[in-house]
């Protein structure tokens, strides 16, 4: 939906009225071994506007990712050299600590923008970054504010990266203390999603990106949701092809959503993408990021998924059957942090909703579920229904020991 806005001004003698627009075109390319000499997907999508050019590109690679692939730095070399009438890289890849950690340090940022300026990226090269979607946040946030913005190409490495964030148009870093205080707006110029990098994930940070697949399936497509939980056993045990088809269809969903949901750069207050989001983000926090972003989403999810039973707007039983595709993918849908007590006693994951708030700048609107694949919003919750939603967690799953 359109963001409701005052109407313009009539152009008078005070105002001068301008007003235009600036399409965006970001490709996703979904392939396998993107730097197998032979690949054309990565060269094609340099070239997409200046064929007839040699494209210099600066490569910035995850550290997490260049651990577990000790060849890489090797093979974008030969891949390089294979292609070397279109691709020429502006010197040896740079190594970028991967995780969360990347984002908490104002030095990597101005370090990213160093290597900018010393391997002379201009706005008609190349800035590729390789790595998980933290990582590829900040490369994200350097190349976008150095010479006000140079070309960015994405090569996400985890399942979130692949299915949501890198196929998002925002990035950012943490800034005194605040998630993503920094950040901006910036669709890549393109992204390159290589199934062979999916294959080197730890398990628990491959499950993890699966929760924004159940996600974003809840608030837009039943037959989606129907398929998760007919591949379950397959996603748990980490087959290829299952992994594939989610990261496939979750890409897409949250590309249309982007494209077509009316509000790219996210100036409403409406934020769908963001279902279960309130109490995972507050309880990432609470449980000092001992759960990941992906684990505290699968407990949001679930208890969004009660709180919209008790409600009244999500069927009976449907919340269940949520909580059982979650549970077969491997998530632990409880953490005790969802008891913890805050200022005047109340529950400390409540705050999250304020803060929510305040993230959206003022009005609450969170989206919940009119049924299983079709997300509705609201503009306010309650709080007694909130505790409820959270002892019905703790009774399916609170009494199981830790994994
Ligand atoms: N910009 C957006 O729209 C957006 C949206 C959602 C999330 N995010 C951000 O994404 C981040 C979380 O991203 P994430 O879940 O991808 O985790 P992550 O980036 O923290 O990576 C997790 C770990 O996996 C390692 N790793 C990455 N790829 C690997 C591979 N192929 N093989 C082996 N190890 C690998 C990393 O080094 C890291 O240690 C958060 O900072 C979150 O704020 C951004
Ligand atoms: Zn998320």
């Amino acid at each position: 939906m359109q963001p409701a806005y005052a109407q313009p001004r009539a152009a008078g003698d005070d105002w001068l009225q301008q007003s235009f627009s600036v399409e965006y075109t970001m490709p996703v390319v979904f392939t396998r071994d993107a730097f197998a000499p032979d690949n054309p997907h990565l060269r094609d999508l340099l070239a997409l506007r200046e064929p007839a050019r040699r494209h210099r590109m600066v490569v910035f690679a995850d550290s997490g990712v260049l651990a577990a692939q000790p060849d890489l730095a090797r093979r974008i070399a030969a891949y390089a050299h294979a292609n070397r009438e279109n691709v020429e890289l502006a010197g040896d890849v740079v190594a970028v600590p991967g995780g969360e950690a990347c984002k908490n340090d104002p030095a990597l940022v101005q370090g990213l923008l160093q290597i900018l300026a010393d391997r002379a990226i201009d706005r008609h090269s190349y800035a590729l970054a390789i790595g998980g979607g933290a990582m590829l946040d900040a490369a994200g946030y350097a190349a976008a504010i150095f010479h006000r913005g140079v070309r960015h190409v994405r090569l996400p490495s985890t399942v979130l990266a692949q299915c949501d964030s890198g196929v998002g148009v925002k990035n950012a870093v943490n800034w005194h203390g605040q998630k993503n205080l920094l950040g901006t707006f910036s669709p890549p110029w393109g992204v390159v999603n290589d199934s062979l990098f999916i294959g080197t994930l730890p398990e628990r940070e491959r499950r993890a990106g699966m929760a924004e697949g159940v996600k974003v399936a809840l608030i837009r497509d039943r037959a989606f949701f129907l398929a998760l939980e007919r591949d379950a056993a397959a996603l748990a045990a980490g087959h290829a092809d299952a992994l594939a088809d989610l990261i496939r269809r979750s890409a897409a969903l949250h590309m249309r959503q982007i494209a077509h949901g009316g509000d790219p750069f996210e100036r409403g207050s409406a934020r769908p993408l963001d279902y279960g989001h309130w109490a995972a983000h507050k309880l990432e926090r609470l449980s000092g990021h001992a759960l990941s972003h992906g684990e505290a989403v699968a407990i949001g999810v679930a208890l969004d998924a009660r709180y919209s039973v008790l409600a009244g707007l999500l069927a009976e039983g449907e919340d269940l059957r949520i909580h059982r595709l979650l549970r077969a993918l491997g998530f632990r849908l409880w953490h005790p942090q969802l008891l913890a007590r805050g200022d005047h006693a109340a529950l400390a994951v409540l705050d999250g909703v304020a803060e929510f708030r305040a993230h959206l700048g003022g009005d609450l609107s969170v989206t919940l579920l009119a049924a299983i694949g079709q997300g509705i919003e609201v503009d306010r919750i309650d709080n007694a229904r909130v505790a409820q939603a959270i002892a019905w967690l703790q009774v399916l799953d609170g009494a199981r020991p830790c994994a």
